[in-house]
């Protein structure tokens, strides 16, 4: 939802939020390769995600340079002090985590750990670049946020609010594309 961003470009300097992650990092070498030039790649282990020196290795031999920064993107401050210290034209916020159980059985914390991951990590990253001209603000949703899945619960409501995010920037004159994924071949979660 949120409709197309006429007149794309891959921005100069952009953050990849889950950018450690399968398609973070798929999305961190497709920037890389149509000329974004400083990419940050944030997930909670950060550095220390498996793979992440290849990656860094691999983004940087197709020209970009790489910053990867262990973050908690559902801690506002935390992210408040990311942006502070890596100023970005663009984000793609890519992050986020699995929690499945059927409804009847979700747990209060189990239903915070999922929304913590993409929506609220999604909301401080609308509410802290208000003021800054980004190109692009791209969410990572889910068909699960559409249609729903099953032992889903959670991980709908998240992605719902992901697109119900996306459209309320657009109405507010900012960039935002959320981008409803079916299942990516090849890695990842579903
Ligand atoms: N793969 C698919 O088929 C598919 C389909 C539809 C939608 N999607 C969406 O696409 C996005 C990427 O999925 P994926 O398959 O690449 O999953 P993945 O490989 O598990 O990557 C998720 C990334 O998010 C990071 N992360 C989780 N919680 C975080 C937090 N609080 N703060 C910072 N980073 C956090 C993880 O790293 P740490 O654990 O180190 O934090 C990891 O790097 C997700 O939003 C997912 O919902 C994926």
């Amino acid at each position: 939802s949120g409709g197309p961003q006429g007149n794309w470009r891959a921005p100069h300097r952009v953050l990849v939020t889950g950018g450690t992650g399968a398609l973070g990092a798929r999305v961190a070498r497709w920037l890389a390769g149509h000329g974004s030039r400083e990419l940050v790649l944030v997930s909670r282990r950060g550095p220390e995600a498996p793979g992440t020196a290849d990656l860094a290795t691999e983004l940087e031999d197709l020209g970009a340079s790489v910053t990867v920064v262990a973050c908690d993107l559902a801690d506002r401050e935390a992210v408040a002090r990311l942006l502070a210290d890596h100023p970005v034209d663009g984000i793609i916020h890519a992050a986020g985590v699995l929690d499945d159980t059927l409804l009847a059985e979700l747990t209060p914390r189990q239903l915070t750990h999922v929304l913590r991951a993409k929506a609220e990590s999604a909301a401080h990253l609308d509410e802290l670049t208000r003021d800054l001209e980004l190109s692009v603000f791209v969410l990572f949703s889910s068909v699960a946020g559409v249609w729903g899945s099953g032992g889903q619960a959670a991980y709908a409501a998240a992605n719902a609010h992901l697109d119900g995010l996306a459209q309320a920037r657009r109405a507010a004159g900012l960039p935002a594309t959320s981008v409803a994924w079916g299942p990516w071949n090849g890695g990842g979660m579903v």
